[in-house]
């Protein structure tokens, strides 16, 4: 297949053009190279354009013949402060709603697009006493004492998280994920429209050799990684207990091909994730060990707007989309000890 690649110079999109060209797909890879990512006056990497998606007209010519758009190009992470909301806003929801036109301009049917686990906002838990419920935001009170778990709404009961599946309610919590919730509905919106198709893959912490160093847009793999390296050890917030899913990079590109190479209808959203759970205490614990470090220190700060658990589901992605992620965070993680990063 012809596959027009955005955000192709990034840490993901990197090895998802890799993947795409080891099976066989003809991949015509652009990247805006925004300073942000990739440092003042980066040039493209071999092979990548560098296009900003936003401008129609240096769009629409690289979309003749294509037959599915693969598009990883975004501003990511939790950001500095609001002052990030029109960037969120213009490369991650502007440049959709471009990049959607002028798909439908080229008569381009097929888009698999990057989004994220930030778009279920707390995830899923459940009370011993009244089930599967919206737990209440956490308490400063709570936090202060060293409770760091959810409270049922109804009783007041610690609540223990559940796995979250793909229709679980959309709760966008940061600028981030409201950027990535409005860039499915963009999407889904398109897709009825015009009769396309969409898989959006809703990535979980997603780690990995080439991964950015510590910037304010990085999740905790890179900020720990980083820390080691800095001779310091990884400070963990909370109790270390909060549970996330680690997937490695290549297991995200894998999941690219497969839903590039998959044939659906409509809008359809996955989890992309390892379905091995983790805590960021057994997290930092891996590298530290790997790489015969001190421990880590549990710090007991906790950050405001943090989600405590984020834990997904993995059983769609294997039954739709035939994903099943090849590597345990554990393995993973060893290797992430040592690995190269970026910038
Ligand atoms: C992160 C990203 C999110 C992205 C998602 C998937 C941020 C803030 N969030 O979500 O945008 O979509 O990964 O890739 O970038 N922690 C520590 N020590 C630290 C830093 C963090 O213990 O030095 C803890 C946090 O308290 C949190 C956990 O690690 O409980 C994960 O933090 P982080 O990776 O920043 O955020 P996620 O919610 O996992």
């Amino acid at each position: 297949m012809r596959v027009l690649l955005t955000g192709a110079a990034g840490f993901i999109g990197a090895r998802v053009a890799s993947a795409l060209a080891d099976a066989d797909h003809e991949v015509i890879a652009v990247d805006a190279m925004l300073p942000a990512a990739h440092g003042a006056d980066a040039e493209p990497p071999a092979g990548v354009e560098r296009v900003d998606i936003r401008d129609a007209t240096v769009l629409a010519p690289l979309l003749n013949g294509v037959d599915v758009v693969c598009h990883q190009a975004a501003v990511v992470g939790a950001g500095v402060d609001v002052g990030d909301a029109p960037s969120y806003g213009s490369h991650n929801d502007y440049a959709t709603s471009v990049l959607l036109a002028e798909m439908f301009a080229a008569g381009c049917q097929r888009l698999v697009l990057a989004s994220s686990m930030v778009v279920y906002g707390q995830g899923r838990y459940e009370c011993p006493e009244h089930g599967v419920v919206e737990p209440l935001p956490r308490s400063r009170t709570d936090l202060d004492s060293g409770v760091f778990e959810h409270r049922c709404p109804v009783g007041g009961e610690q609540a223990q998280w559940r796995l979250v599946d793909e229709d679980a309610p959309l709760r966008p919590r940061s600028l981030y994920a409201a950027s990535k919730v409005a860039q499915e509905h963009y999407a889904l919106a398109w897709a009825e429209a015009t009769g396309g198709s969409v898989i959006a893959l809703r990535y979980h912490n997603v780690y990995g050799p080439h991964m950015p160093r510590d910037t304010p847009y990085s999740g905790v793999a890179a900020i720990f990684r980083s820390e080691l390296e800095a001779g310091d050890v990884p400070r963990v917030f909370e109790d270390g207990g909060q549970m996330r899913d680690f997937v490695h990079v290549d297991d995200v590109a894998a999941a690219n091909v497969a839903a590039v190479e998959a044939a659906l209808g409509g809008f359809e959203a996955f989890n992309v994730c390892s379905g091995r759970p983790i805590s960021i205490l057994e997290v930092a614990t891996e590298l530290c060990d790997t790489r015969g470090d001190a421990p880590p220190l549990v710090t007991g700060q906790y950050r405001s707007g943090d989600v405590r658990h984020i834990v997904a589901n993995p059983a769609r992605a294997a039954e739709v989309l035939g994903f099943r992620a090849a590597v345990d965070p554990r393995d993973g993680l060893r290797e992430f000890a040592f690995a190269p990063l970026r910038g």
